[in-house]
């Protein structure tokens, strides 16, 4: 039987990896869970190996980053989606009463309704506008009669395959014309400070739902002309209406952070900060 702090599930993902590359530097004990290049490879749906690992293993606090993200993948494949949003929840939920672990999920801003211009607080309406929004609203139920869990509601980018920032950084780079949402406002946030406070939060008494994102919220389209003024590049864009997708999304995901802020003791960086140290990644 070993004996871990930490066990970081989805290790390989934008937000699983960065928070691996802080654990290391702070020295923490820890284990990494993926489907390949971890500590347990498997895969997810697989519940019997997942029981197999806690079983074999005790750990602390354990953060589950691991989900199928992609909208119309969730949309299409609804159970398959589920299994690993929703239903893998439970599991984990189960095995935190069983083996007294703290478990931490990784939410959306997605699931909020959402008013317009106001910023979304802990308790604001839930509303499943998509099937993503639905298997992340049904994950964080399995969590809510635990004894010790938090549900991290979120917005992030960073350097990474396939992340927003990436295809804006590289779309702007070369000069190329995209389409830019002037009606969805999110609080995103860089990876790296994402994955920092979400530590943060783990390792003291803390319980239940905290919204993590940036101090103000902005439109994609607000997003992008920022960073091209940091990066002394001109924007080519067709403003475009978020309702022009075929699966719908949640337009004013902007997150009220002042519950974290007085946890934490501390004041939210900026979105343009946060835009900022995406940019440094790259330099
Ligand atoms: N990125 C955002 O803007 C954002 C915003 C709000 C909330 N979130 C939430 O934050 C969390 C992390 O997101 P992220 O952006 O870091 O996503 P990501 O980069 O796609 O990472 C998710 C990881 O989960 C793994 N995974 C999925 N199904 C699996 C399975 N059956 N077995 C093993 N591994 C599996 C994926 O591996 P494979 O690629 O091999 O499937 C991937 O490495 C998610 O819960 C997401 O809902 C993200």
């Amino acid at each position: 039987m070993e004996n871990y702090k930490f066990l970081i599930i989805g290790s390989n993902g934008l937000l699983g990896s960065n928070i691996v590359k802080i654990l290391k530097k702070k020295n923490y004990t820890y284990a990494t869970c993926a489907r390949s290049n971890s500590n347990f490879n498997i895969d997810l749906k697989n519940f019997n190996s997942v029981k197999k690992i806690f079983n074999n293993n005790n750990f602390e606090i354990v953060i589950n980053c691991a989900a199928k993200v992609d909208i119309n993948f969730c949309e299409k494949y609804y159970p398959k989606a589920k299994k690993i949003n929703s239903d893998f929840l439970k599991l984990l939920a189960q095995l935190s009463k069983k083996k007294n672990f703290k478990l931490t999920q990784i939410s959306t801003d997605h699931v909020y309704k959402g008013q317009k211009l106001k910023l979304n607080s802990e308790n604001a309406k839930l509303f499943a506008i998509n099937k993503y929004a639905k298997t992340k609203i049904l994950a964080e139920r399995h969590l809510k009669k635990l004894k010790k869990y938090l549900i991290i509601r979120t917005n992030f980018t960073g350097k990474g395959k396939n992340s927003f920032f990436d295809w804006l950084y590289k779309n702007i780079k070369k000069g190329k014309k995209i389409n830019l949402f002037y009606d969805m406002y999110t609080s995103s946030l860089n990876v790296k400070k994402c994955a920092e406070l979400i530590i943060k939060l783990t390792l003291i008494n803390s319980k239940g739902i905290y919204n993590l994102g940036t101090k103000n919220m902005l439109t994609k389209k607000e997003y992008a002309e920022n960073l091209s003024k940091i990066m002394q590049k001109k924007l080519l864009f067709t403003p475009s209406s978020v309702d022009i997708l075929k699966v719908p999304r949640g337009k004013n995901l902007g997150l009220d952070v002042r519950k974290i802020e007085k946890k934490l003791n501390l004041n939210m960086i900026s979105a343009n900060k946060a835009i900022a140290n995406c940019l440094k990644e790259y330099l």
